[in-house]
């Protein structure tokens, strides 16, 4: 049985400004259907990456494919207009000389009623059907998005890329719309390639998170496998505030105020850094001076004072000033839980919700 190629490829794509690589061999691949996030930094290369692929800026080394076949290397190279890629950015504009069902036409070719039935099936999919004799300057920003999206697939592309296309719109109109563009995107089995820098909108998206970092791709792979086993400290911070202890190995082993951890393949006099998100410490009331037993799962518990305790919605963080050595450790809480300041509370860290990285 032959495997059906990716919808779209990227092979070692490189591209160079003055004396520096924007991007750095990046590979990847969609499936049909599919969603991919390219997620960093600010100026990691992602747009670049985009463009490439787009065809609208040329790689100094690489290969793409298009369902197997070769459409941009360093020597042939398809022109943009035939790639039969869509495109939405966070600047999308719709012509506003034109009524939304004229610019959502505009990319069409063949008979009018054919090109009307299009128009109709994606404006209703997207729940504009009632705007088509409208212009656009009388939708919303979030009604103008969906027309935007239902221009882009229109021609029915084979690919989608996306830059930030939600990054105008505000919180609560943005979780509809990216629910609803993703059904859409599904639905006509469009591989999607979509950058952002939001972790939040990459888990709630992808299929698949590839980690950008100074153009080069880090760690790539389903949300739920980087959220938890991400690739480095950073990766660890990219999707939420975190915790350092830093200690140094010994015998595999390291040593701190929480007790133990193991720390195998480390060598000795090795400086490790301990890393844990606020939601996994654990806290404790003191009972005249003392906190709970110390278990394998959880270590030693060590005792901090409350410095500050805010209510955020779904959760409280409370910050704490380490007694062993006046550090600032974050936890989260769920619901309300606002201690007054200066309250003790014995803190234990979970050592299978820990990361340990070599400092
Ligand atoms: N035509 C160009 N000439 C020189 N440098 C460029 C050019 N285009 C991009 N760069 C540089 O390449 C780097 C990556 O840019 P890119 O737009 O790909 O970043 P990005 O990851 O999309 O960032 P952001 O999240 O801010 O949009 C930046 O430092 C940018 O200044
Ligand atoms: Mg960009």
């Amino acid at each position: 049985m032959t495997q059906t190629p990716p919808r779209l490829e990227i092979r070692n794509l490189r591209r160079r400004f003055g004396d520096r690589d924007v991007v750095n061999d990046v590979s990847l691949s969609i499936q049909p259907g599919h969603v991919t996030c390219l997620l960093g930094p600010s100026g990691c290369g992602k747009s670049t990456t985009l463009r490439m692929i787009a065809g609208v800026e040329m790689q100094d080394s690489g290969e793409i494919y298009v369902d197997g076949n070769l459409i941009c290397d360093t020597v042939f190279r398809i022109p943009p207009e035939r790639r039969q890629i869509g495109l939405m950015f966070q600047d999308f504009a719709l012509f506003p000389h034109m009524s939304v069902g004229d610019n959502v036409a505009f990319g069409l070719k063949g008979r009018r009623d054919e090109k009307r039935a299009r128009v109709e099936h994606l404006l209703s999919k997207v729940g504009l059907q009632w705007a088509i004799d409208d212009y656009p300057h009388v939708l919303s920003g979030g009604e103008q998005q969906r027309i935007a999206l239902a221009r882009a697939l229109a021609p029915r592309p084979r690919i989608m890329l996306m830059d930030e296309p939600f990054s105008g719109l505000d919180n609560r109109l943005r979780d509809g719309i990216r629910d609803e563009t993703l059904a859409v995107l599904k639905e006509e089995d469009t591989a999607v390639l979509l950058v952002t820098h939001e972790p939040e909108e990459a888990m709630r998206m992808a299929d698949e998170i590839a980690l950008m970092r100074d153009g080069r791709i880090v760690q790539q792979g389903a949300p739920y496998n980087i959220y938890n086993a991400p690739f480095d400290k950073e990766a660890v911070g990219f999707f939420s505030d975190i915790n350092v202890i830093k200690a140094t190995s010994n015998g595999a082993l390291t040593e701190t105020p929480f007790g133990p951890f193991l720390t195998p393949g480390f060598d000795d006099g090795a400086e490790v850094e301990i890393i844990v998100r606020p939601q996994h410490v654990k806290l404790d009331f003191d009972r005249n001076g003392h906190g709970p037993s110390p278990t394998p799962s959880r270590g030693e518990a060590a005792r901090g004072f409350v410095t500050r305790a805010r209510f955020m919605g779904n959760e409280s963080l409370v910050e704490f000033r380490m007694e062993h050595d006046g550090s600032i450790l974050k936890t989260t809480v769920p619901n309300v839980f606002l201690p007054a300041e200066e309250t003790p509370f014995w803190l234990t860290i979970r050592r299978d919700r820990c990361f340990v990285y070599k400092a």
